[in-house]
């Protein structure tokens, strides 16, 4: 267990938090740990019937944190083993994935939704990738998950281009349900997290697995990105990239 990330089961439902505020949620292997073992326990769990994903106010998550990402670079590491781990349990993940979206969503907190069952985001939202930004590959499937789900023009645009998405474009290319105002986001996504619990959960399971087929192919993506990510890591690019955002505010 991390303190940047709490569990807590309310009912039928999981509501797992990155609660990292000082950092805007940036993600570090040790709360990927923490999410990975809250997505997989919740397979075994009878009672779970829906998992929520949510952030803070203002902050769902900006991404992997960058200091973690310069450290890898640095030492030939690749993503990190927990990174992996959580990655493989959102595409593997037997329950419903509802995400709770408000404010910043950055790199994998955007990606981490291309996996999720139903989105609601907050009207101040803003969805960025900036992986070839700083020289990097998409991950989490994205390179897979976003063309299939938006067309390729539209994802090369935001995994590319690293053009940001705001509310109104991430309701029309599918990839959130429903935009709310920030302080109703939680409130729609647990409406929507209890309306799935209550459904017959064979049917709810049998008839996800049908929709998403086998997860195999999704966890081959990101197994194939994450060989490159590491390979990307390592480039002057990537390394220029870093040592600018850390050093910004020197
Ligand atoms: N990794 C590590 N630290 C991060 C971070 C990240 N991804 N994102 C934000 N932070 C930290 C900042 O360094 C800062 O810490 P400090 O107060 O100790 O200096 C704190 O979070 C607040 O961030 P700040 O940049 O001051 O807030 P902002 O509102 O001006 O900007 C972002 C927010 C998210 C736009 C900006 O921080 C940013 O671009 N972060 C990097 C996002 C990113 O590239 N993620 C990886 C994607 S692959």
């Amino acid at each position: 267990m991390s303190d940047h990330i709490t569990v807590a089961n309310q009912g039928p439902i999981r509501i797992v938090r990155m609660n990292r505020p000082d950092k805007k949620n940036a993600l570090t292997s040790t709360m990927y740990a923490a999410m990975a073992d809250a997505l997989e326990s919740a397979n075994g769990h009878r009672d779970i019937r829906c998992v929520v994903i949510a952030g803070l106010p203002g902050a769902f998550s900006a991404g992997n944190d960058l200091a973690e990402f310069s450290q890898a670079a640095t030492s030939g590491a690749g993503l990190g083993s927990s990174v992996i781990r959580f990655l493989h349990a959102l595409a593997r993940s037997e329950r419903p994935l509802v995400a709770a979206v408000q404010g910043l969503a950055v790199g994998v907190g955007t990606t981490m939704l291309l996996h999720c069952d139903h989105v609601v985001a907050s009207a101040d939202v803003r969805f960025s990738t900036p992986f070839v930004n700083l020289g990097l590959v998409p991950e989490a499937a994205s390179s897979l998950l976003a063309p299939r789900l938006m067309g390729h023009q539209r994802a090369f645009e935001l995994l590319v281009m690293g053009r940001p998405l705001d509310a109104a474009a991430a309701l029309t290319c599918g990839l959130v349900n429903a935009v709310v105002p920030p302080a109703d986001v939680e409130v729609e996504a647990m409406k929507a997290a209890h309306h799935i619990a209550a459904l017959p959960a064979e049917a709810v399971a049998a008839s996800r697995r049908l929709m998403r087929g086998s997860p195999d192919e999704v966890v081959a993506h990101i197994d194939e990105e994450v060989r490159l990510f590491k390979q990307r890591l390592q480039s002057a690019e990537a390394q220029a990239a870093f040592k600018a955002f850390l050093d910004r505010k020197r």
